[in-house]
């Protein structure tokens, strides 16, 4: 098993850099753009696609509650992606995140990674990294 690999050059974006991110967030700065969050957890970097497992709607992030919750049926995601809550069968879909030659943080949204395959501890689902 393999991630599920589109090859859509427009999928690429570069995010800026690693430093930009406070420690212990979920940044809604790509959301509108690129439908990505991007978390800092204090050991690296993972990218989420904000696209509901469920059909399709874009989930806002709670930060007070720490979980995202989908405005069109009510599902519930952890920070991690994790489905907890409503009709969402799967988690949230992460996207591969790398650091380009520039040091910006490079996140392909063609390459996806699926929890339930077991693809979030390949590379590239995550990017360990301390700042
Ligand atoms: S599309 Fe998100 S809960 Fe239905």
């Amino acid at each position: 098993m393999f991630p599920r690999v589109l090859f859509e050059p427009l999928a690429v974006f570069k995010a800026g850099l690693p430093e930009e991110y406070p420690i212990g967030t979920v940044s809604e700065r790509w959301k509108q753009e690129e439908r990505v969050w991007i978390v800092h957890e204090p050991d690296g970097f993972y990218a989420l696609s904000a696209i509901c497992t469920h059909l399709g709607c874009t989930p806002n992030w709670l930060n007070a509650e720490d979980k995202f919750k989908c405005p069109c049926h009510g599902s519930g995601f952890r920070r991690t992606g994790l489905n907890f809550e409503g009709p969402a069968p799967r988690p949230l879909e992460r996207v591969k995140i790398a650091l380009g030659d520039d040091g910006q943080l490079v996140i392909d949204k063609g390459v996806q990674f699926r929890f339930e395959r077991g693809d979030w501890t390949r590379p590239g689902a995550f990017l360990k990294l301390k700042v």
